[in-house]
């Protein structure tokens, strides 16, 4: 999704702004521009294509001053286009704006604007917002004010930059919907769609609210409400260290992110864990009577985050008495889920921004249900806006497909499930201790997968160049086959499938053939569900598909049937899915590599989609 960087103070703002939208890369994008104000004038550079596009841009006219703001663009009204790219002008020039989000009634500003006499240079619904701005200001006198009455008018989502050729050593920062925060340093302030951006300059954030406006100056900052209002808001420490957002000698944040697996889990086992028998877990604002009492739970999330659901669904079904659905965020708000404050909501979420999950919270919350969220980024707004969270403490996650995020949010349920548990008296103490002693082996196992590195890659290599491939699991690892194809799709670009194996007879069985690689897990060795596994598969090689079995080290019986193995160490099957998955991660990844993909940056991708 879009980014946003902006700065004023004493140095030249252009590469201060290049540098920020580079480290929002991984957010997505498909046109990139620059704004900076000089001697009473705004000088805009802005094009379609990668950044490198927009350097050769500012190299061949350059331009420099302070203060500045600066965009990536990911098109949602209007294709990729120079004319398109942000930032955006009124008709004057006058003033600049860079906006992420959706203004859903731009048409008719639009037209009302038309009718004054204004003329439009893009298809996106940003360029009101200039336009507006500007009759306010000479309605006003006043940019802050302006800036407030402009978006009042607005329906939608935004953050947005803004600064004019009437005042220098001034930028203006709007948000709704759409995240935005406020770094402080010595006399200069950075703002930012996202924390990475700010992460080398600044170690104290402000995250602006919905509907708040501010002014910032090389002397300070005012921030005002919807309403006019001054609001006042303490400065809070950065929280992560730069070197989570650096490569760390890996080809690829993916990469990296996939091999700090082990020890983002270990880190969610000790700090949750306590004597090696009890859970440790704060319920926010919600009490724990209810939780006592608790009947029914809805899971609301999407993409990667909705499969952690499935699979927190399934572990929460195994483990206690509460019946548990699990929804789309986008499906969720549209159908008419009946549930009330008796029920409990878990948002899960990498970045806590995702549009549609927040919107289901929303939804939630006005009936008054309680809401949990599982979330990775502190002082995002589903964390703002849950009544507890469960943080899944993975750091910042730059790669576009998301891998350390979803093993955190997946030890994140089984956590949660066994607090739970305990506290409704549906664990007993000595299986709690049992299920943790799995559970604690999880991350060494991960280690042995990450060891196979070599084996993975050999499978990749020859099986990434067919059109399609099928995913095949059951039960706890049916979610596992939906997140590797998910994966495969997402960075190799090779169409792929994820299916429950007892249903691939109803349909995706006419596919099959020696063109089409089949993933089959089955790691279940001690189960009923094992047998029937290996039947599907066998359903598989009658039809000559190409079977890649993930099975636990040692398995002949699925050794036998399969023309590519990925042994795996065995672990409880309710926590399988946590090391199978960074097997098929590894898959995804070196079929991508193989294809020439750029993984950490796949295109038409968006690492936090924060419109509908
Ligand atoms: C985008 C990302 C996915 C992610 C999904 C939900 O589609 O590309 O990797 O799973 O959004 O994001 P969230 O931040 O809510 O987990």
């Amino acid at each position: 999704m879009c980014g946003i960087v902006g700065y004023v103070g004493p140095c030249d703002a252009v590469p201060i702004l290049m540098d920020g939208l580079h480290r929002l890369e991984y957010r997505g994008y498909d046109s990139a521009g620059v704004a900076v104000y000089h001697q009473g004038t705004i000088h805009v550079r802005k094009t379609a294509g990668r950044l490198e596009r927009l350097g050769e841009l500012l190299s061949a006219e350059p331009i420099s001053g302070t203060p500045g703001i600066a965009h990536t663009r990911w098109a949602t009204h209007g294709e990729p286009s120079d004319a398109n790219a942000h930032p955006h002008t009124d008709p004057s020039g006058k003033f600049a704006v860079v906006h992420n989000g959706i203004i859903e009634n731009y048409r008719e500003l639009r037209r009302s604007l038309i009718d004054l006499g204004h003329s439009f240079s893009s298809q996106t619904d940003s360029e009101v917002i200039p336009h507006l701005v500007a009759v306010k200001r000479a309605e006003t006198g006043d940019t802050l004010e302006a800036l407030r009455l402009a978006l009042k008018s607005t329906r939608g989502a935004y953050a947005l930059g803004l600064i004019t050729a009437d005042e220098p050593d001034t930028i203006y920062a709007a948000r709704e919907g759409s995240p935005l925060v406020i770094g402080i340093g010595e006399k200069e302030y950075f703002i930012a769609s996202d924390v990475p951006a700010l992460l080398n300059r600044v170690s104290r954030v402000i995250y602006l609210n919905d509907g708040e406006v501010a002014r910032l100056t090389p002397e300070g900052l005012t921030v005002i409400d919807s309403d006019g209002r001054t609001v006042r808001h303490a400065a809070v420490p950065i929280g992560i260290a730069e070197e989570a957002a650096d490569r760390a000698g890996f080809e690829t944040f993916m990469l990296k992110e996939i091999h700090e697996q082990p020890r983002v889990l270990r880190s969610l086992l000790d700090g949750h864990v306590r004597n090696g028998e009890e859970i440790v877990f704060d319920t926010g604002t919600i009490d724990r009577s209810f939780l006592r009492r608790v009947e029914r739970i809805m899971i609301v999330s999407c993409g990667t985050a909705f499969y952690a659901g499935l699979y927190g669904k399934l572990l929460l079904e195994h483990l206690t008495e509460i019946a548990v659905e699990c929804d789309l965020g986008s499906e969720f708000r549209y159908r008419a889920p009946k549930f009330d404050r008796n029920t409990l909501i878990i948002a899960v979420s990498q970045s806590g921004e995702t549009a549609d999950t927040l919107a289901s919270v929303r939804m939630a919350r006005g009936r008054g249900a309680p809401v949990l969220s599982i979330c990775n980024v502190p002082g995002s707004t589903l964390v703002r806006e849950s009544q507890a969270v469960f943080y899944t403490n993975a750091g910042p996650e730059i790669g576009v497909a998301s891998t350390k995020a979803f093993t955190a949010q997946l030890m994140a349920f089984a956590l949660f499930t066994f607090y739970l548990g305990r506290l409704r008296g549906e664990i007993a103490s000595t299986q709690l201790q049992e299920l943790l002693g799995a559970l604690q082996r999880v991350p060494d196992a991960i280690h042995y997968v990450l060891n196979s590195t070599a084996l993975i890659r050999g499978i990749a290599d020859k099986h990434h160049a067919g059109p399609s491939a099928l995913y095949l699991g059951r039960r706890f690892n049916f979610p596992t086959a939906l997140e590797g194809a998910l994966k495969n799709k997402e960075i190799s670009y090779q169409h792929a499938e994820g299916y429950a194996a007892g249903e691939m007879k109803h349909g995706p069985i006419a596919l099959i053939s020696e063109y089409m690689p089949v993933i089959c897990i089955c790691t279940a060795t001690e189960d009923e569900l094992y047998e029937k596994m290996l039947s599907n598969v066998k359903e598989v090689q009658a039809r000559h598909g190409r079977i890649i079995v993930v099975a636990n080290t040692g398995d002949q019986a699925a050794a036998e049937l399969a023309e590519d193995i990925i042994y795996v160490p065995k672990v409880r099957e309710e926590f399988s899915p946590l090391v199978n998955v960074v097997a098929l991660q590894l898959l995804a990844y070196y079929a991508a590599q193989a294809r020439g993909n750029d993984i950490d940056k796949p295109r038409n991708l968006a690492k936090s989609v924060t419109v509908e």
